[in-house]
């Protein structure tokens, strides 16, 4: 039923000029701007997925009784379309966040979306605005898949409808200021998520769940926060939107760790594929737990050189400084390590097509 769907494409009656879209992508920022056209599907317990459509980019209509303003069931996705050296379009890893959608779907009582599905919208939006997607080096067409319950209804229960959506916006760097390392607050007062609770999935809610705890860290003067582990306060998961890496010892013999996954981090698209390119670089790689005491003593030994940060919005972002209830310490001398430095030049030469894909991660659209 699902794999037939085919998309009804409505263009938009007056698309985004030439000069228009080359003014957004002189200075895109980051989900300021939008394509001229979107995605929609619908999906309800009778009829399955249905009623596919491209569409001019738009406001979205909703009851005020719709299920998703009350009790908040909505899952999202990000990932990037990249102009490759011969002008095609190409994603990466887009099955990967096909599946992860799914699995963030299971969690919040949703429908899973088809993989084909998935992927289909990607290209039917691609195939009416690829001219969004830019050509500089550092810059990207960013595509936010998302689903949303719309039933009619204030029962507490899984919504009987659903709407999913696809847009697209430019993207320039994630952080303003590009690739500078960032200052760290380790978060003990909020936990961004619980054993058992939906830290695993890009439900919406754990946004929501993070806006006070970054307001803290800016208040102690750092620019993102550091997720530590509910019950003990004390095992590192993440950094604001995005996984975490350390670095132990220098050079081709550095080991690239990584927290393990704890059923409370978001397995990362660029986690994954950071430890595999480590590995392929010849570094150790490990999983496993890392603490607060660990991070602080051996930053300080000069055992623990590098602390870096990953996803797909900012690629990798250097940790600089480290900042707690008792004190602070620095990471590198504040600077931008050579493991992370070599491991980001290698994941964005193949996202922009200009090394080999040993892997097949990238795919066109
Ligand atoms: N952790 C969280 C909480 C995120 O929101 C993201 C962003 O998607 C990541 C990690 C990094 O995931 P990915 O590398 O798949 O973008
Ligand atoms: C990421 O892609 O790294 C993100 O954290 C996405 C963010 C804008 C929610």
């Amino acid at each position: 039923m699902t794999s037939t769907l085919s998309f009804t494409r409505t263009p938009h009656p007056s698309p985004a000029t030439p000069e228009r879209i080359a003014e957004v992508l002189a200075n895109p920022g980051f989900g300021q701007f939008f394509t001229d056209h979107m995605v929609t599907v619908r999906h309800d317990t009778t009829r399955g997925w249905h009623s596919a459509t491209v569409e001019p980019y738009r406001a979205v209509t909703l009851d005020p009784a719709a299920m998703v303003l009350h009790y908040g069931q909505a899952i999202f996705e990000g990932l990037k379309a990249y102009r490759q050296p011969d002008g095609t379009i190409a994603s990466f890893r887009p099955e990967a966040n096909a599946e992860r959608f799914r699995r963030s779907a299971r969690r919040l009582a949703m429908p899973e979306l088809p993989d084909e599905l998935f992927l289909g919208s990607l290209r039917e939006l691609l195939a009416v605005d690829g001219r969004w997607v830019p050509e500089q080096d550092e810059e990207s067409l960013y595509l936010r898949p998302f689903m949303i319950s719309t039933e009619v209804g204030l029962g507490v229960r899984p919504s009987a409808e659903y709407l999913y959506l696809l847009i697209a916006s430019p993207a320039g760097s994630y952080f303003a200021g590009g690739i500078k390392p960032v200052s760290v607050w380790l978060s003990t007062e909020y936990v961004r998520a619980a054993p058992g609770g939906t830290g695993a999935a890009k439900f919406a809610g754990n946004y929501a769940a993070s806006l006070v705890a970054q307001a803290q860290a800016a208040e102690q003067g750092c620019e993102q926060v550091v997720w530590l582990d509910a019950v003990e306060r004390r095992w590192v998961e993440e950094m604001g939107g995005m996984n975490l890496f350390f670095v132990f010892g220098s050079g081709k013999d550095a080991r690239v760790v990584t927290p393990e996954l704890s059923g409370s981090l978001l397995a990362g698209i660029t986690r994954d594929s950071l430890l595999r390119l480590a590995a392929s670089l010849g570094h150790t790689i490990e999983e496993r737990r890392v603490s607060t005491e660990e991070w602080e003593k051996k930053a300080e030994s000069g055992e623990l050189t590098e602390v870096f940060a990953c996803g797909t919005a900012a690629v990798i972002t250097p940790v600089g400084s480290v900042k707690h209830a008792d004190g602070e310490f620095t990471v590198s001398g504040g600077g931008t390590g050579e493991v992370t430095s070599r491991l980001r030049a290698a994941l964005t030469a193949i996202q922009r097509g200009t090394a080999p894909d040993p892997e097949g991660w990238m795919v066109p659209l």
